[in-house]
């Protein structure tokens, strides 16, 4: 384990769901401590149990509220659909000064889920940033990854584009991004999330036409580290 992990604790608010869930086990698996988010303290600590049974002794994962599991962590990780985004933040916002929410909404409208919808604040993580306010780093991350990769081992074969209000929060997201066993590249501001919320209904798309479950992107060409 290494200082980061030592330092780190993550929340995952909607942990209890498929892409939650999955994100969890693996910083788990990696040696961070995780508190997994929900609106039922019951169901958080169900899921939390799940995976503390496939990682076995050693690994640290507790269930709690959404604003418990915020208040406890270091860095905040939403996974919720977009119809409960806002309420989601609006309860735990208070718990988030200072810390940074990585957010994995992807701003679907069903049943059109296969064609880019965003919200008038131009994408679901520049909403986010205007509901948390001043004092919280806000990233944008994971959307492109399918839930269907995370619970097991093996490889993914999809890389994770980090958009983010800060150098520094990107930086910190792109840890998390490898804790995870998967390859994070600096894809610039907040604003550009957009892009990449928007790649998910392309790649769901993709999904349905070519009858695969998790098409993903891999950016070649570019050097291995940021300058
Ligand atoms: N699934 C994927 O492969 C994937 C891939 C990339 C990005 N994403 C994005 O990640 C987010 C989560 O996706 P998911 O597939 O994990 O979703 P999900 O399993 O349907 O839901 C995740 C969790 O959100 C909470 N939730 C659900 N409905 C809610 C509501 N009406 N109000 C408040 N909380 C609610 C639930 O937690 P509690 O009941 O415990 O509160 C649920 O376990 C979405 O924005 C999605 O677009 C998903």
């Amino acid at each position: 384990m290494n200082d980061d992990q030592l330092l780190l604790s993550i929340a995952v608010l909607g942990g209890t769901g498929k892409e939650g869930k999955g994100l969890a086990y693996r910083w788990a698996r990696a040696g961070y401590r995780v508190f997994i988010g929900s609106r039922s303290e019951e169901k958080a600590v169900a899921a939390a149990q799940e995976i503390q049974q496939m990682l076995g002794e050693g690994s640290s994962v507790v269930g709690m509220s959404n604003p418990a599991a915020a208040k406890e962590a270091n860095i905040v990780v939403i996974t919720v659909p977009y119809s409960a985004h806002r309420d989601t933040l609006e309860a735990v916002k208070e718990e988030l000064k200072g810390k940074i929410l990585v957010d994995v909404t992807v701003p679907l409208v069903p049943p059109k889920v296969s064609t880019v919808q965003m919200p008038a604040a131009g994408s679901a993580a520049q909403e986010a940033k205007q509901i948390v306010g001043e004092g919280v780093e806000v990233c944008a991350a994971f959307q492109n990854i399918s839930h269907e990769h995370l619970m097991d081992d093996a490889d993914v074969e999809c890389d994770v584009l980090v958009t983010g209000t800060s150098k520094d929060a990107r930086a910190e997201t792109i840890k998390l991004v490898q804790a995870a066993g998967l390859k994070g590249w600096d894809a610039g501001p907040i604003e550009n999330s957009v892009v990449v919320e928007g790649l998910t209904s392309v790649l769901i798309g993709i999904n349905k036409k070519y009858g695969s479950t998790h098409a993903g992107i891999t950016i070649t060409g570019a050097g291995n580290s940021p300058k």
